[in-house]
C-alpha cells in the first residue's frame, strides 16, 4: 500500500485539478490578444517546449510556436467577436498549448505517419506534465482536430478553437503554396 507524502510539492497537473473553475465572462476588453496571452500564459510562453515549437515546422515556413501564438490570439478575437461569454485563461492556455507535441512531424518517422490523429494526445499529455491541464484545457486540446478526430468540442472554449485552428492553418498553407510557386518561378526565372 502506498501513502501520499505530505509535504510533497504538487505536480502542475494536481495544481490545475484544484483550481476552482472560474465563471465565464464576457472577454476583456481593455486589452489585446497579445497582451492576453502574456497576462495568462507567460510561463508557457517562456517555457522550454515553447523554445523547441520555435524550431519545429507546423504549416509551410510557419512554426508551431508561432502557429499556435497565431490560433490562441484568433480564439480571442472570435469569441470576443461573438460576445461569447468564456473561461478566458483557458481559451488563451488551451490554444496555445492545442499543438504542444514537440517534434517535428515533416521528419521522415515511422511515428509520424499518423500524426494527424495521434498528435492532440500526445500533446494533452506533454502539456499535462509540464503545466497541468484544468478540464476546460484538456477538453481543448484533446478534441482540436475534430472532425479528423471523430469527438467534437465539448466545451464552447474548444469550439472556438476547432475554428480558430482551421482558419490560421488554412492561411498558413496557402502562404507555403504561394511561397513555393514563388521560388519555383524564381529558379525558371534563373535558369532561362
Ligand atoms: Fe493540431
Ligand atoms: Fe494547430
Amino acid at each position: 500500500m502506498t501513502h501520499a507524502t505530505p509535504d510533497a510539492a504538487p505536480s502542475p497537473a494536481d495544481q490545475a485539478a484544484r483550481e476552482p473553475r472560474p465563471a465565464r465572462r464576457p472577454i476583456a476588453a481593455d486589452a489585446t490578444p497579445e497582451q492576453l496571452i502574456s497576462r495568462h500564459a507567460a510561463d508557457i510562453l517562456a517555457s522550454p517546449g515553447m523554445r523547441v515549437e520555435a524550431t519545429c515546422i507546423q504549416h509551410g515556413d510557419t512554426s508551431v510556436l508561432a502557429h499556435s501564438a497565431a490560433v490562441s490570439a484568433w480564439c480571442v478575437v472570435i469569441a470576443r467577436t461573438l460576445r461569447v461569454p468564456v473561461d478566458e485563461r483557458a481559451l488563451v492556455r488551451g490554444s496555445l498549448l492545442h499543438d504542444y507535441f514537440l517534434y517535428d512531424w515533416h521528419v521522415d518517422d515511422p511515428s509520424h505517419r499518423l500524426h494527424g490523429f495521434t498528435h492532440p494526445g500526445v500533446a494533452c499529455a506533454n502539456a499535462e506534465r509540464d503545466f497541468g491541464l484544468t478540464p476546460t484545457e484538456r477538453s481543448m486540446v484533446r478534441h482540436h482536430m475534430f472532425p479528423l478526430t471523430p469527438t467534437p468540442p465539448t466545451c464552447r472554449e474548444g469550439a472556438i478553437l476547432c475554428l480558430a485552428d482551421k482558419i490560421v492553418a488554412t492561411r498558413e498553407t496557402l502562404h507555403g503554396f504561394s511561397l513555393r510557386l514563388h521560388k519555383a518561378r524564381a529558379r525558371r526565372a534563373r535558369s532561362n
